[in-house]
């Protein structure tokens, strides 16, 4: 799917369970689990073992996905040097992609790049980045990605100051007058999921949440957007 087919629907609340809690030996089951239970998109999380210490998906994993499934395919890169390799992702299957600033000196170039490959384009900052880092770039991408954790693993806590950072990227978003996504990442549940939505979330990331809960992963999904006051999906 294109970035220019995908559009979100304004004003919703969008859960994007990360496959990075799933059975890696079962992904097409993960994935099976999702479909319909009001997942937007899924989010693949790509380690690269140099800017955090994890390794996980690469392109190959990415092109698997993109046959077993048409949700969105949102890719979280915590990679060194994104732009040498947004290309290949894109090839493979990616709808969006998402960089780190912290890795990114050219970043306007880098988003630009992303979506000159007919993809969303998505910034992230980890917990010691300010948010006004992202103010030069808002107007060109689609998504804001605040990491609400330290990235390179899921099952942590939620750092909950990190949803002040929230809010000043929502602030800064409504005061330039512009479409773009603010998602949060880690650690997010159904204990935190309405204060996440209150600081200016409109994307939920959730991996343990989803994958972990008692019930299954549709279940979890849901659990969490019941809590952030979403509606119920369609049936
Ligand atoms: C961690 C990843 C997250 C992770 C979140 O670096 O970016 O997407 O999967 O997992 P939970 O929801 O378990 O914190
Ligand atoms: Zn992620």
């Amino acid at each position: 799917m294109a970035h220019s087919s995908w559009t979100p629907c304004e004003g919703a609340i969008h859960l994007a369970p990360s496959l990075l809690a799933s059975d890696f030996a079962d992904l097409a089951g993960a994935v099976r689990d999702l479909e319909g239970s009001g997942a937007e998109r899924l989010h693949v999380d790509v380690m690269d073992g140099v800017f955090v210490p994890n390794f996980t998906f690469g392109t190959d994993t990415v092109r698997a996905l993109r046959r077993l499934t048409d949700l969105p395919l949102e890719l979280h890169l915590m990679i060194v040097e994104p732009e040498r390799h947004v290309e290949m992702f894109a090839a493979a299957g990616a709808d969006a992609i998402t960089v780190h600033c912290e890795v990114s000196p050219h970043l306007h170039r880098t988003v630009t790049q992303i979506r000159e490959l007919d993809c969303r384009a998505g910034a992230a900052i980890n917990p010691s980045t300010p948010a006004a880092c992202l103010d030069e770039v808002l107007e060109c991408i689609d998504l804001a990605l605040v990491m609400t954790i330290n990235p390179g693993w899921g099952g942590q806590k939620l750092i909950p100051r990190t949803l002040q950072k929230v809010e000043q990227v929502r602030a800064e978003i409504e005061r330039q007058g512009l479409p773009t996504e603010v998602e949060v990442d880690g650690g997010v549940d159904a204990s935190n999921a309405r204060r996440c939505v209150d600081a200016g979330a409109n994307v939920l990331v959730a991996g343990s949440a989803v994958f972990n809960h008692a019930d299954g992963p549709a279940a979890g999904g849901q659990a969490v957007l019941a809590a952030a006051g979403a509606a119920p999906p369609a049936s």
